[in-house]
């Protein structure tokens, strides 16, 4: 018998906390920021998907034909009777694992955690219909904050693909990679996808396109500050910049002021001054060399089973176990 459910643990009231939280905190510190979360409302949902079907975005199209060219194996190394998909999203590649996971003989449930659970029980509606045996149990969280939540069987897999995990700082990394460990018993396991550090020639335009997708994706945090704090950012006096820092090895995406401005954001009293010229961090996507993804879940207290990398090694899936 096949069994659905969703468990919340992130309401309306929660995220519209962290918002206020998030906006206050970035747009009186400086340098002013901005969390790249903030990005995914419908419209900007929509133009991240927009973003996977460009030419210069290779991410997304790389990390797919990977998995496809090595789930079997991945399948086959793991066992797993539960995936566990952080940020899951409507993911094709999920089906690739399941599929995978099913010709294995070893899958049993599916467990996709999402911020938003109207995205979630879309998912969960076909994939109920395409996988009639799959238990189906889905999470609506922040995966930052709610790991402890997650459902547990013993043998399981928590895939976090698409170089998310490249949004968080480092220690935030950190932090992430040690609270998954601990609410993982030893051999469970991490598949975790992550964007290597290539040529700055193919890294920059994939986040500055020539058609201007992810221009409008980035100025898409202005209009989500607008419709939900009552902010009164004149959008299109917003340009947008990528720059790759390799020191940090992360790509950081930015608004830049055109003109000196004074935003208010009604709903937290707030009145921010812009001078001409400056610039809002909205997003820092991190890069990896195998060897730091190797060390970082090394310090978490993951060890390395295997990693998978395309042909020109811009991408990389890691499958990693917890340890005793
Ligand atoms: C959500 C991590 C897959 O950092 O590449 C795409 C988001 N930002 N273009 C990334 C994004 C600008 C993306 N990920």
């Amino acid at each position: 018998m096949r069994t659905a459910q969703i468990d919340i643990h992130l309401t309306d009231a929660d995220a519209d906390a962290a918002l206020r939280a998030d906006v206050l905190a970035g747009l009186t510190a400086s340098p002013k920021h901005l969390p790249p979360k903030w990005f995914y409302d419908a419209r900007g949902s929509e133009l991240f998907e927009q973003i996977t079907e460009l030419p210069e975005y290779y991410p997304t199209r790389t990390e797919r034909a990977l998995l496809e060219r090595s789930v079997d194996e991945i399948a086959a190394r793991s066992g797993a009777d539960m995936i566990v998909e952080l940020g899951s999203g409507s993911s094709a590649k999920t089906r690739l694992l399941l599929d995978a996971f099913t010709r294995a003989g070893s899958l049993r449930s599916y467990v996709p955690q999402d911020v938003s659970e109207p995205a979630l029980q879309l998912a969960m509606d076909a994939l109920g219909a395409e996988y009639p045996t799959l238990d189906l149990h889905g999470v609506v969280g922040d995966f930052t904050r709610h790991l402890d939540r997650l459902p547990g069987s013993g043998r399981r897999m928590v895939a976090f693909l698409g170089g998310t995990i490249g949004n968080l700082l480092p220690a935030e990394r950190a932090a992430f990679l040690t609270e998954l460990r601990a609410v993982l018993a030893p051999g469970e396991q991490l598949l975790l996808g992550t964007g290597l550090v290539t040529d700055p020639a193919v890294l920059v335009p994939a986040y500055d396109d020539a058609a201007g997708v992810t221009a409008e994706f980035n100025r898409n945090v202005l209009r989500v500050l607008n419709r939900e704090l009552g902010a009164d950012f004149d959008v299109d006096a917003f340009a947008h910049r990528a720059l790759w820092d390799a020191e940090n090895a992360w790509i950081e995406m930015r608004l830049v002021a055109s003109r000196p401005m004074t935003v208010t954001v009604a709903e937290l009293g707030l009145a921010v001054g812009f001078a001409a010229g400056e610039e809002m961090c909205t997003e820092t996507s991190a890069k990896f060399h195998l060897d730091g993804v190797r060390a970082e879940l090394a310090a978490a207290g993951f060890g390395v089973a295997q990693v998978w990398t395309d042909p020109q090694e811009r991408f990389a899936l890691t499958l990693a176990t917890a340890e005793g």
